[in-house]
């Protein structure tokens, strides 16, 4: 498994500085959904040789045809070129991907669980227990799933104990930090590595992995797999936090006519504070933020120290109350009756370059509204498609302004770039009546006050 020599070809794909190709390790990714297809990509496009294990039959044939089911800038090109060149295939076999190679990534998702707080990670136990029994040589299983602390340790037992190569099948925890929307970029150009193990070989074989990585800057860190678990969550609980302390402060501001953003401007001067993830708005959702968190503060109840996380119960409950504001916000501004007002929403991905709509702040408010009566018109760039299949009960239009026709009332809630470009004369005759509700803090506001319209915005006068 050893690292080939440097080619002379960079990978030159427009998501970051040019990074060495490496001649081919051979290497499989179990579990291709937003992470793993783009895990797999990514690697392929780096040299390797990438067999991608996928269990669901529909999205393993258009993966395998080099369609990609998610929109995530980058990745569809990617897919196609290293599916064309057949650096990347796909299967459906744990004895194919055994045989394949040594060194395997699982990549499968942890929902929450229905009814509990706490995290499903029933997949990556199935993935474990599902490959194990055909590692008949050294091999290294590498997790990048997101787990409740304590899971490595138990999988590594289990994947000891049913390989036929024993002690020599190795498991390591590498959690994974992309953001869609940059998950291409940010698989290429991690902020840093990290590396759950207690083995030096399987160190060596990530480092000889990643060096494209490490010598491009990316942080390398090695710690125990406790350690390597409780970062990404840490990480996540942080990210959070920050979040919905703003957007507590948007509260505060708007009963004492305080400005939000001009708050966040200032505070984030400190550098001990810092100006990222300090935008007030609806609030945060996608797959990943709030299920890990709850599944964090259930694990936490579980070792005992339930007590020191309650404060994420908060920040969940602060970011709950942001979507639901939206509703109210909307119900006061056409006058307290929601039913049978037309209200068109700008929005419906959890984040603008996604169209993923899991936990999505914006789509929850437009089935509220829907649920109230209110005639909602919904517009997404990208997650039309997979908004309407997760609620289709909704209307749906093909632009933005198309959206607007007729509307008492419009709501900006995912902040594509898209809506910044739209102007009050491009709504001129559009709409019923001129109301704008900024659901991100990002529009002009003025300029849509000064062209006659009532705004209201998050935290902001
Ligand atoms: N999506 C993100 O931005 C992101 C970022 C960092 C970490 N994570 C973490 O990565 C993990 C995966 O997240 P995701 O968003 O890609 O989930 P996902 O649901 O999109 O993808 C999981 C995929 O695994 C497949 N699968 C399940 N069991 C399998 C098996 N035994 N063999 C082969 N395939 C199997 C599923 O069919 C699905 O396609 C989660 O733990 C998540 O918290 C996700």
């Amino acid at each position: 498994m050893a690292v080939g020599a440097l080619l002379v070809e960079p990978v030159t794909d427009g998501v970051g500085p040019p990074l060495p190709r490496l001649a081919a390790m051979r290497i499989t990714v179990i579990g291709c959904g937003y992470l793993g297809a783009t895990q797999a990509a990514t690697m392929a496009e780096l040299g390797h040789e990438v067999l991608g294990m996928e269990i669901d039959p529909v999205k393993r044939a258009s993966l395998a045809q080099g369609q990609v089911s998610m929109y995530e800038p980058h990745l569809g090109e990617m897919l196609q070129r290293n599916v064309g060149s057949g650096r990347l295939r796909f299967t459906d076999s744990y004895a194919e991907v055994a045989a394949f190679g040594e060194l395997h990534f699982v990549c499968v998702g942890t929902p929450q669980q229905p009814g509990s707080l706490a995290a499903d990670v029933g997949q990556v136990a199935t993935a474990i227990e599902g490959l194990a029994p055909h590692l008949d040589r050294p091999s290294l299983v590498v997790g990048k799933s997101t787990v409740p602390v304590g899971t490595a340790e138990r999988m590594a037992a289990r994947l000891t104990t049913l390989a036929p190569a024993g002690d020599e099948a190795l498991l390591a925890w590498n959690p994974e930090f992309l953001r869609e929307g940059y998950a291409v970029r940010d698989t290429l150009h991690p902020d840093r590595i990290v590396v759950g193990t207690p083995s030096g070989r399987a160190e060596k074989l990530l480092r000889d992995f990643y060096a494209p990585m490490i010598d491009a800057g990316s942080p390398f860190l090695v710690t125990d797999y406790a350690t390597a678990e409780l970062v990404k969550v840490a990480a996540n609980a942080f990210l959070a936090t920050k979040i919905s302390f703003v957007n507590a402060m948007a509260e505060v501001c708007e009963v004492t006519g305080a400005d939000v953003v001009d708050l966040a401007d200032a505070i984030g001067h400190d550098a001990r504070i810092g100006r990222h993830f300090l935008n007030a708005g609806i609030g945060f959702g996608g797959g990943c933020l709030p299920k890990d968190i709850r599944a964090f503060v259930h694990r936490a109840g579980e070792l005992g120290v339930e007590d020191a996380m309650t404060f994420l119960r908060h920040v969940d409950d602060v970011n709950q109350r942001q979507r639901e504001r939206v509703v109210h916000v909307a119900a006061a501004m056409v006058g307290g009756e929601l039913a049978g007002r037309r209200i068109a929403v700008w929005g419906a991905a959890f984040k603008p370059d996604s169209d993923d709509v899991r936990d999505s702040p914006a789509l929850w408010a437009a089935g509220q509204l829907h649920l109230r009566g209110a005639d909602v018109r919904v517009y997404d760039p990208r997650a039309g498609e997979t908004a309407r299949l997760s609620f289709p009960t909704l209307a749906y239009a093909d632009s933005a302004v198309d959206a607007c026709r007729d509307a008492d009332l419009v709501l900006h809630l995912t902040e594509w770039p898209e809506f910044r470009e739209i102007t009050p004369d491009d709504l001129e005759g559009v709409v019923a009546h001129p109301r704008l509700f900024d659901g991100r803090n990002v529009l002009d506001l003025d300029a849509w006050r000064s062209a006659g319209w009532t705004v209201r915005a998050v935290g902001r006068r």
